[in-house]
């Protein structure tokens, strides 16, 4: 009776165990820190303590049954009952072992050859290792097949998600450019041309040279709203053209982002500041302006 594993190592084990199954099985795995949580964590520190404490009560009482044994079976009992619990535990899992390959080891005769096999039995730890990894596999098998758990494609799934909802909060919450504080940046240009290929381009072409719009590398205006060059820029992209409804109001309309017209505008200004101009270009439309106050 003695020789079983205490109480308070038993159950709360037990209970890891199923409040594990619990979390793997019926919450989705993303939730496992749950099982770090506070509460958890007190809940078994707590049935454990209370357990140890029943425990010794229980060693009490088995001492003062003891007294009503005879001689020899009291001497039996306590060598089995030597030490601790770990104690024990450390001589079921290394002493067996240690034993065997003192003297009784089996021997395997090969015959033919006179060479004579030890066939030493396997520790303790190592067996019960080895079912361990038959449990752990049993379960990851399953729990792959049936579940979502440890599925690398959920993972992703979830993980992108997740991302994407970080990046929606991001842009929520950092303001965007406005045109009072937009201004040409030369690191914007290279995102400002993908933005203008996906955007502009149709009716600007990719280069600017002009299409449907007209040729934005020139230095004719139809529309001058600003007196300096690239918050004119941000202006019209924001605004739109009053005159012409082709040209739309990409920011009020909420198509473009204030930060995202600040990169079109770097790259609308560079391109229309550069000193090689496209060859062919369209025709100029609107007024010569040259003099663009300076930012
Ligand atoms: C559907 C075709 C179309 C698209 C798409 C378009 N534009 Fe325009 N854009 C025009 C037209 C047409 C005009 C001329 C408006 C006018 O006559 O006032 C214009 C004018 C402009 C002007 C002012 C040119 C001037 O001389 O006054 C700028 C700058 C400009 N567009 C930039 C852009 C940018 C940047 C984008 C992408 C975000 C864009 N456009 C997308 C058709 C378009």
């Amino acid at each position: 009776m003695r020789s079983k594993i205490p109480s308070f190592i038993m159950i709360p084990s037990f209970l890891s165990v199923i409040i594990f199954m619990l979390y793997v099985f019926f919450v989705s795995y993303n939730h496992i820190s749950y099982l770090v949580h506070p509460v958890t964590i007190f809940f078994v520190s707590i049935t454990t303590i209370l357990l140890y404490i029943l425990e010794s009560i229980n060693n009490l009482i088995f001492r003062k049954k003891l007294q009503s044994f005879s001689k020899e079976e009291r001497k039996k009992i306590f060598e089995e009952n030597e030490g601790n619990y770990f104690y024990r535990l450390y001589k079921f899992i290394f002493y067996d072992y240690k034993r065997m390959t003192h003297n009784e080891v089996k021997k395997i005769d090969h015959g033919f050859d006179g060479i004579i096999e030890l066939d030493n039995k396997l520790p303790m730890w190592w067996i019960h290792l080895f079912y361990l990894t038959i449990v752990f596999s049993a379960i990851y098998f399953f729990s792959y097949l049936l579940i979502d758990y440890s599925n690398p494609y959920k993972e992703y799934d979830i993980a992108y998600k997740n991302q994407l909802k970080e990046i929606e909060i991001f842009e929520k919450n950092s303001p965007q450019v406005t045109i009072e504080n937009a201004s040409f940046k030369e690191n914007l240009i290279n995102s400002g041309k993908i933005l203008f290929d996906e955007n502009c381009a149709t009716c600007h072409q990719s280069d600017g040279s002009g299409n449907i719009g007209p040729n934005l590398t020139d230095d004719y205006w139809i529309n001058k709203k600003e007196k300096d060059l690239f918050k004119n820029i941000y202006s019209v992209i924001w605004n739109g053209s009053v005159n012409n409804p082709t040209m739309r109001a990409f920011g009020k309309s909420g198509e473009i982002k204030g930060n995202d017209i600040e990169k079109i505008s770097s790259y609308v200004y560079f391109i229309n500041k550069k000193s090689k101009k496209p060859l062919a270009g369209k025709a100029p439309q609107g007024i010569k302006i040259t003099k663009w106050s300076k930012m």
